[in-house]
Protein backbone atom coordinates (compact mmCIF):
# COMPACT_ATOMS: atom_id res chain seq x y z
CA UNK A 1 0.00 0.00 0.00
CA UNK A 2 1.47 3.33 -1.13
CA UNK A 3 2.07 5.70 1.50
CA UNK A 4 0.94 9.36 1.75
CA UNK A 5 4.78 10.40 2.93
CA UNK A 6 5.76 8.21 0.18
CA UNK A 7 3.97 9.51 -2.93
CA UNK A 8 5.00 11.43 -5.49
CA UNK A 9 1.72 13.13 -5.83
CA UNK A 10 -1.63 12.78 -4.18
CA UNK A 11 -4.80 13.13 -5.94
CA UNK A 12 -7.60 14.10 -4.14
CA UNK A 13 -10.87 13.30 -5.00
CA UNK A 14 -13.86 15.26 -3.76
CA UNK A 15 -17.36 12.90 -3.59
CA UNK A 16 -19.40 15.71 -2.44
CA UNK A 17 -18.58 17.95 -5.63
CA UNK A 18 -19.42 14.69 -7.72
CA UNK A 19 -22.89 14.15 -6.33
CA UNK A 20 -23.35 17.83 -6.59
CA UNK A 21 -22.76 17.74 -10.12
CA UNK A 22 -25.06 15.31 -10.95
CA UNK A 23 -27.34 16.88 -9.04
CA UNK A 24 -26.88 19.37 -10.99
CA UNK A 25 -27.58 17.76 -14.45
CA UNK A 26 -30.81 16.03 -12.88
CA UNK A 27 -32.21 19.99 -12.33
CA UNK A 28 -31.43 20.52 -16.05
CA UNK A 29 -34.06 17.11 -17.53
CA UNK A 30 -37.04 17.78 -18.15
CA UNK A 31 -40.22 16.16 -15.84
CA UNK A 32 -39.42 12.48 -15.39
CA UNK A 33 -36.02 12.34 -17.26
CA UNK A 34 -33.66 10.25 -15.10
CA UNK A 35 -29.76 10.83 -14.98
CA UNK A 36 -27.78 8.01 -15.43
CA UNK A 37 -24.01 8.12 -14.90
CA UNK A 38 -21.50 6.90 -17.50
CA UNK A 39 -18.57 5.59 -14.83
CA UNK A 40 -16.42 3.27 -17.64
CA UNK A 41 -12.87 3.25 -17.63
CA UNK A 42 -12.46 3.05 -13.78
CA UNK A 43 -14.99 5.95 -13.67
CA UNK A 44 -12.40 7.98 -15.89
CA UNK A 45 -9.77 7.58 -14.04
CA UNK A 46 -11.10 8.11 -10.74
CA UNK A 47 -12.56 5.33 -9.19
CA UNK A 48 -15.38 3.50 -10.63
CA UNK A 49 -16.63 1.65 -7.18
CA UNK A 50 -15.93 5.30 -5.20
CA UNK A 51 -17.65 7.66 -7.65
CA UNK A 52 -20.80 4.69 -8.65
CA UNK A 53 -21.11 4.41 -4.43
CA UNK A 54 -21.40 8.24 -3.89
CA UNK A 55 -23.60 8.64 -6.79
CA UNK A 56 -25.99 6.22 -5.40
CA UNK A 57 -25.97 7.91 -2.19
CA UNK A 58 -27.37 11.04 -4.38
CA UNK A 59 -29.96 9.05 -5.78
CA UNK A 60 -28.37 7.24 -9.07
CA UNK A 61 -29.98 4.33 -9.94
CA UNK A 62 -28.59 3.39 -13.36
CA UNK A 63 -24.63 3.02 -14.33
CA UNK A 64 -22.62 2.76 -17.79
CA UNK A 65 -19.16 0.79 -18.19
CA UNK A 66 -17.58 0.08 -21.24
CA UNK A 67 -16.52 -3.76 -20.79
CA UNK A 68 -17.92 -6.75 -19.28
CA UNK A 69 -14.86 -6.90 -16.72
CA UNK A 70 -15.26 -3.41 -15.24
CA UNK A 71 -19.17 -4.56 -14.83
CA UNK A 72 -18.24 -7.21 -12.91
CA UNK A 73 -16.22 -5.27 -10.51
CA UNK A 74 -18.86 -2.70 -10.44
CA UNK A 75 -21.34 -5.11 -9.47
CA UNK A 76 -19.83 -6.21 -6.26
CA UNK A 77 -20.18 -2.76 -5.10
CA UNK A 78 -23.47 -1.93 -5.72
CA UNK A 79 -26.27 -3.28 -4.79
CA UNK A 80 -28.93 -5.27 -7.07
CA UNK A 81 -31.24 -2.69 -7.58
CA UNK A 82 -28.91 -0.48 -9.35
CA UNK A 83 -28.90 -1.00 -13.18
CA UNK A 84 -25.38 -1.44 -14.90
CA UNK A 85 -25.50 -1.63 -18.52
CA UNK A 86 -22.33 -2.59 -20.15
CA UNK A 87 -21.71 -0.52 -23.73
CA UNK A 88 -19.17 -3.01 -25.81
CA UNK A 89 -22.53 -5.61 -25.18
CA UNK A 90 -22.13 -9.44 -26.27
CA UNK A 91 -18.69 -9.54 -27.24
CA UNK A 92 -18.91 -13.31 -28.75
CA UNK A 93 -19.02 -16.00 -26.72
CA UNK A 94 -19.45 -13.93 -23.60
CA UNK A 95 -23.67 -14.00 -23.37
CA UNK A 96 -24.18 -15.93 -20.48
CA UNK A 97 -22.14 -13.56 -18.45
CA UNK A 98 -24.66 -10.84 -17.90
CA UNK A 99 -27.23 -12.52 -16.13
CA UNK A 100 -24.81 -14.58 -13.89
CA UNK A 101 -23.31 -10.82 -13.22
CA UNK A 102 -26.85 -9.20 -13.07
CA UNK A 103 -25.63 -7.14 -15.99
CA UNK A 104 -27.15 -5.48 -19.11
CA UNK A 105 -25.65 -5.65 -22.48
CA UNK A 106 -25.83 -3.18 -25.13
CA UNK A 107 -26.63 -4.91 -28.20
CA UNK A 108 -24.33 -3.22 -30.77
CA UNK A 109 -24.36 -4.90 -34.09
CA UNK A 110 -26.49 -8.24 -35.49
CA UNK A 111 -24.83 -10.76 -34.40
CA UNK A 112 -24.65 -9.66 -30.76
CA UNK A 113 -28.46 -9.58 -31.51
CA UNK A 114 -28.29 -13.30 -32.65
CA UNK A 115 -26.48 -14.39 -29.90
CA UNK A 116 -28.44 -12.87 -27.02
CA UNK A 117 -31.92 -13.96 -28.54
CA UNK A 118 -30.72 -17.37 -28.88
CA UNK A 119 -29.33 -17.48 -25.13
CA UNK A 120 -31.92 -15.57 -23.28
CA UNK A 121 -35.13 -15.81 -25.45
CA UNK A 122 -36.35 -12.41 -24.02
CA UNK A 123 -35.96 -13.72 -20.72
CA UNK A 124 -32.89 -11.70 -19.71
CA UNK A 125 -33.37 -7.53 -19.96
CA UNK A 126 -30.50 -5.48 -22.74
CA UNK A 127 -30.28 -2.76 -24.64
CA UNK A 128 -30.66 -1.49 -28.52
CA UNK A 129 -28.09 1.11 -29.90
CA UNK A 130 -29.23 2.44 -32.99
CA UNK A 131 -26.65 4.30 -34.97
CA UNK A 132 -27.56 7.46 -36.11
CA UNK A 133 -24.86 8.49 -37.83
CA UNK A 134 -21.55 8.34 -35.61
CA UNK A 135 -20.70 5.01 -37.58
CA UNK A 136 -18.89 3.70 -34.31
CA UNK A 137 -21.11 1.28 -32.78
CA UNK A 138 -24.93 0.45 -33.25
CA UNK A 139 -27.36 -1.03 -35.80
CA UNK A 140 -28.19 1.32 -38.82
CA UNK A 141 -31.69 2.00 -39.47
CA UNK A 142 -31.36 -0.73 -42.45
CA UNK A 143 -30.55 -3.49 -40.18
CA UNK A 144 -33.05 -2.76 -37.76
CA UNK A 145 -35.55 -3.28 -40.53
CA UNK A 146 -34.46 -6.44 -41.01
CA UNK A 147 -33.85 -7.53 -37.81
CA UNK A 148 -36.76 -6.00 -35.88
CA UNK A 149 -38.62 -10.68 -35.35
CA UNK A 150 -35.45 -11.32 -33.73
CA UNK A 151 -35.58 -7.95 -31.27
CA UNK A 152 -38.83 -9.58 -29.78
CA UNK A 153 -36.53 -11.96 -28.22
CA UNK A 154 -33.69 -9.57 -27.40
CA UNK A 155 -35.48 -8.70 -23.81
CA UNK A 156 -35.03 -5.05 -24.69
CA UNK A 157 -35.76 -2.29 -21.75
CA UNK A 158 -33.82 0.95 -23.62
CA UNK A 159 -32.79 2.28 -26.95
CA UNK A 160 -29.98 4.39 -27.01
CA UNK A 161 -28.11 6.19 -29.80
CA UNK A 162 -24.93 8.60 -29.25
CA UNK A 163 -24.25 12.03 -30.45
CA UNK A 164 -21.12 12.73 -32.37
CA UNK A 165 -21.10 16.58 -31.82
CA UNK A 166 -22.81 17.38 -28.71
CA UNK A 167 -20.31 19.65 -27.20
CA UNK A 168 -20.49 22.05 -30.16
CA UNK A 169 -24.10 23.59 -29.87
CA UNK A 170 -24.68 24.61 -33.35
CA UNK A 171 -23.09 21.81 -35.23
CA UNK A 172 -26.18 20.58 -37.54
CA UNK A 173 -25.37 16.87 -37.14
CA UNK A 174 -27.06 17.17 -33.49
CA UNK A 175 -30.30 17.55 -35.15
CA UNK A 176 -29.68 15.21 -37.60
CA UNK A 177 -29.06 12.97 -35.42
CA UNK A 178 -31.96 13.24 -33.44
CA UNK A 179 -34.35 13.05 -36.12
CA UNK A 180 -32.41 9.82 -36.57
CA UNK A 181 -33.28 8.68 -33.42
CA UNK A 182 -36.54 9.37 -33.58
CA UNK A 183 -36.81 7.23 -37.13
CA UNK A 184 -35.30 4.76 -35.57
CA UNK A 185 -37.49 4.62 -32.02
CA UNK A 186 -40.62 4.38 -34.33
CA UNK A 187 -41.98 0.85 -33.91
CA UNK A 188 -39.88 0.61 -30.97
CA UNK A 189 -42.12 3.37 -28.79
CA UNK A 190 -42.58 1.29 -26.19
CA UNK A 191 -39.29 1.43 -25.21
CA UNK A 192 -37.67 3.67 -22.67
CA UNK A 193 -34.86 5.92 -24.91
CA UNK A 194 -31.43 7.06 -24.33
CA UNK A 195 -29.37 9.61 -26.68
CA UNK A 196 -27.63 12.22 -24.67
CA UNK A 197 -23.99 12.41 -23.28
CA UNK A 198 -23.27 15.35 -20.41
CA UNK A 199 -23.03 17.85 -23.37
CA UNK A 200 -26.51 16.42 -25.02
CA UNK A 201 -27.79 17.06 -22.23
CA UNK A 202 -27.31 21.50 -22.75
CA UNK A 203 -28.67 20.68 -26.13
CA UNK A 204 -32.39 21.52 -24.69
CA UNK A 205 -35.44 18.97 -23.32
CA UNK A 206 -35.52 17.68 -26.64
CA UNK A 207 -32.35 15.39 -26.68
CA UNK A 208 -33.84 14.25 -23.21
CA UNK A 209 -35.64 11.35 -24.21
CA UNK A 210 -36.18 8.93 -20.74
CA UNK A 211 -32.65 8.72 -19.88
CA UNK A 212 -29.54 10.92 -20.01
CA UNK A 213 -26.01 9.44 -19.52
CA UNK A 214 -23.50 11.89 -19.07
CA UNK A 215 -20.06 11.08 -18.14
CA UNK A 216 -17.14 14.12 -18.09
CA UNK A 217 -19.49 16.82 -16.95
CA UNK A 218 -19.68 14.28 -13.34
CA UNK A 219 -16.18 14.45 -13.67
CA UNK A 220 -15.91 18.34 -13.67
CA UNK A 221 -15.27 19.08 -16.96
CA UNK A 222 -17.17 21.62 -19.25
CA UNK A 223 -19.86 20.39 -21.01
CA UNK A 224 -20.72 23.58 -22.50
CA UNK A 225 -17.45 24.19 -24.16
CA UNK A 226 -16.55 28.41 -25.31
CA UNK A 227 -19.10 29.10 -21.73
CA UNK A 228 -18.39 29.48 -18.16
CA UNK A 229 -18.22 25.49 -16.62
CA UNK A 230 -21.32 24.75 -15.03
CA UNK A 231 -19.65 22.30 -13.33
CA UNK A 232 -17.48 21.66 -10.30
CA UNK A 233 -14.17 20.51 -10.32
CA UNK A 234 -13.76 17.70 -8.25
CA UNK A 235 -9.96 16.54 -8.36
CA UNK A 236 -6.85 18.18 -6.88
CA UNK A 237 -3.34 16.74 -7.68
CA UNK A 238 -0.30 17.95 -6.02
CA UNK A 239 3.10 16.92 -7.30
CA UNK A 240 5.55 16.81 -4.45
CA UNK A 241 8.72 18.50 -4.51
CA UNK A 242 11.55 16.00 -4.39
CA UNK A 243 14.95 18.92 -5.09
CA UNK A 244 15.31 22.73 -4.87
CA UNK A 245 18.14 24.12 -6.65
CA UNK A 246 19.79 27.68 -7.50
CA UNK A 247 20.82 28.28 -11.47
CA UNK A 248 22.14 30.99 -13.36
CA UNK A 249 22.97 31.93 -16.82
CA UNK A 250 24.40 29.90 -18.89
CA UNK A 251 22.29 27.02 -17.36
CA UNK A 252 20.16 24.87 -19.34
CA UNK A 253 17.05 22.19 -17.56
CA UNK A 254 16.32 18.99 -18.56
CA UNK A 255 16.55 16.35 -21.39
CA UNK A 256 17.45 18.17 -24.56
CA UNK A 257 18.57 21.37 -22.46
CA UNK A 258 14.95 22.51 -23.83
CA UNK A 259 14.70 25.43 -21.28
CA UNK A 260 17.69 28.36 -21.23
CA UNK A 261 17.44 29.96 -18.18
CA UNK A 262 17.28 33.95 -18.57
CA UNK A 263 19.61 34.28 -15.29
CA UNK A 264 19.32 33.83 -11.15
CA UNK A 265 16.60 31.40 -11.06
CA UNK A 266 15.15 28.59 -8.26
CA UNK A 267 14.33 25.39 -9.90
CA UNK A 268 12.00 23.21 -8.21
CA UNK A 269 11.99 19.54 -9.23
CA UNK A 270 8.47 17.38 -8.88
CA UNK A 271 8.29 13.63 -8.63
CA UNK A 272 4.84 13.11 -11.82
CA UNK A 273 6.05 12.83 -15.23
CA UNK A 274 4.60 11.23 -18.86
CA UNK A 275 4.65 7.91 -16.78
CA UNK A 276 2.27 8.92 -14.24
CA UNK A 277 -0.34 10.43 -17.48
CA UNK A 278 1.24 13.83 -17.36
CA UNK A 279 1.14 14.67 -20.65
CA UNK A 280 4.52 15.44 -22.04
CA UNK A 281 3.16 18.11 -24.94
CA UNK A 282 3.25 19.69 -21.42
CA UNK A 283 6.83 19.96 -21.68
CA UNK A 284 7.68 24.25 -21.83
CA UNK A 285 4.03 24.72 -21.78
CA UNK A 286 2.45 23.83 -18.14
CA UNK A 287 2.04 25.19 -15.43
CA UNK A 288 1.17 25.08 -11.86
CA UNK A 289 0.48 26.38 -8.73
CA UNK A 290 2.46 27.28 -5.52
CA UNK A 291 1.64 29.87 -2.53
CA UNK A 292 -0.93 31.44 -4.73
CA UNK A 293 1.73 31.91 -7.97
CA UNK A 294 1.53 30.34 -11.42
CA UNK A 295 4.86 28.90 -11.71
CA UNK A 296 5.84 27.86 -15.33
CA UNK A 297 6.54 24.53 -16.47
CA UNK A 298 10.27 24.66 -17.94
CA UNK A 299 12.51 22.25 -20.08
CA UNK A 300 10.94 18.41 -20.74
CA UNK A 301 8.89 16.38 -18.70
CA UNK A 302 10.34 13.08 -18.24
CA UNK A 303 8.87 10.00 -17.18
CA UNK A 304 9.25 10.38 -13.74
CA UNK A 305 9.73 13.77 -12.95
CA UNK A 306 9.63 17.41 -14.18
CA UNK A 307 10.83 20.82 -13.43
CA UNK A 308 9.16 24.50 -12.45
CA UNK A 309 10.56 27.89 -12.43
CA UNK A 310 9.60 28.74 -8.98
CA UNK A 311 11.83 32.10 -8.69
CA UNK A 312 8.77 34.59 -8.08
CA UNK A 313 7.34 31.99 -5.21
CA UNK A 314 7.62 33.88 -1.41
CA UNK A 315 10.33 32.68 1.21
CA UNK A 316 10.51 29.25 1.25
CA UNK A 317 7.58 28.27 -0.65
CA UNK A 318 9.06 26.21 -2.58
CA UNK A 319 11.35 23.21 -0.79
CA UNK A 320 11.68 19.53 -0.38
CA UNK A 321 8.52 17.70 0.56
CA UNK A 322 6.55 20.59 0.16
CA UNK A 323 3.85 20.56 -3.09
CA UNK A 324 3.12 22.01 -6.49
CA UNK A 325 -0.37 21.88 -7.42
CA UNK A 326 -0.92 20.23 -10.73
CA UNK A 327 -4.78 20.55 -10.99
CA UNK A 328 -6.92 22.62 -8.64
CA UNK A 329 -5.93 26.03 -7.29
CA UNK A 330 -6.90 27.88 -10.31
CA UNK A 331 -5.68 24.95 -12.65
CA UNK A 332 -8.58 23.33 -14.41
CA UNK A 333 -9.17 19.75 -15.84
CA UNK A 334 -9.54 21.64 -19.15
CA UNK A 335 -6.78 24.38 -19.33
CA UNK A 336 -4.32 21.64 -18.96
CA UNK A 337 -6.18 19.79 -21.66
CA UNK A 338 -6.14 22.70 -23.84
CA UNK A 339 -2.81 23.30 -23.61
CA UNK A 340 -1.61 19.74 -23.84
CA UNK A 341 -3.37 19.25 -26.87
CA UNK A 342 -5.80 17.40 -25.59
CA UNK A 343 -9.32 17.37 -24.20
CA UNK A 344 -10.41 16.88 -20.48
CA UNK A 345 -11.28 13.18 -20.71
CA UNK A 346 -7.71 12.51 -21.48
CA UNK A 347 -6.37 14.26 -18.86
CA UNK A 348 -8.65 12.40 -16.08
CA UNK A 349 -8.60 9.00 -17.25
CA UNK A 350 -4.36 8.76 -17.46
CA UNK A 351 -4.35 9.91 -13.94
CA UNK A 352 -1.48 7.51 -12.92
CA UNK A 353 -1.79 4.54 -10.21
CA UNK A 354 1.44 5.95 -8.65
CA UNK A 355 -0.57 8.81 -7.34
CA UNK A 356 -1.72 8.40 -3.21
CA UNK A 357 -5.62 8.79 -3.67
CA UNK A 358 -7.51 10.02 -0.95
CA UNK A 359 -11.44 10.59 -1.31
CA UNK A 360 -13.00 13.66 0.66
CA UNK A 361 -16.63 14.58 0.99
CA UNK A 362 -18.53 10.97 0.57
C1 LIG B 1 -22.27 5.58 -25.41
C2 LIG B 1 -21.81 6.64 -24.47
N1 LIG B 1 -22.71 7.29 -23.74
C3 LIG B 1 -22.34 8.26 -22.89
C4 LIG B 1 -21.01 8.63 -22.75
C5 LIG B 1 -20.64 9.73 -21.81
O1 LIG B 1 -20.14 10.83 -22.53
P1 LIG B 1 -19.61 12.14 -21.81
O2 LIG B 1 -18.46 11.74 -21.01
O3 LIG B 1 -19.26 13.05 -22.95
O4 LIG B 1 -20.74 12.65 -20.98
C6 LIG B 1 -20.05 7.98 -23.52
C7 LIG B 1 -18.63 8.39 -23.40
O5 LIG B 1 -17.86 8.39 -24.27
C8 LIG B 1 -20.45 6.95 -24.40
O6 LIG B 1 -19.56 6.30 -25.15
Amino acid sequence: MLSQAAAGAILTIDLEALAENWRALRACLKQGAEAAAVVKADGYGLGAEQVASALTKAGCRTFFVARLEEGIRLRKALSKGERIFVLDGVLPGTASEFPAHGLIPVLNEPGQIKEWAALTQGQARAALHADTGMNRLGISQAELERLRPRLEKAGLCLVMSHLACSEEADNPKNAEQLGRFLEARKNLSHLPASLSNSSGIFLGSDYHFDLVRPGVALYGVNPTPGQPNPMRQIVELKARIVQVRDVDLPETVGYGATHQVLGKSRIATVAVGYADGWPRSLSNRGFGALAGVRVPLVGRVSMDLMTFDVTKTPGDAARPGGFITLLGDGASVDEVADLAGTIGYEILTNLGPRYFRKYVGG
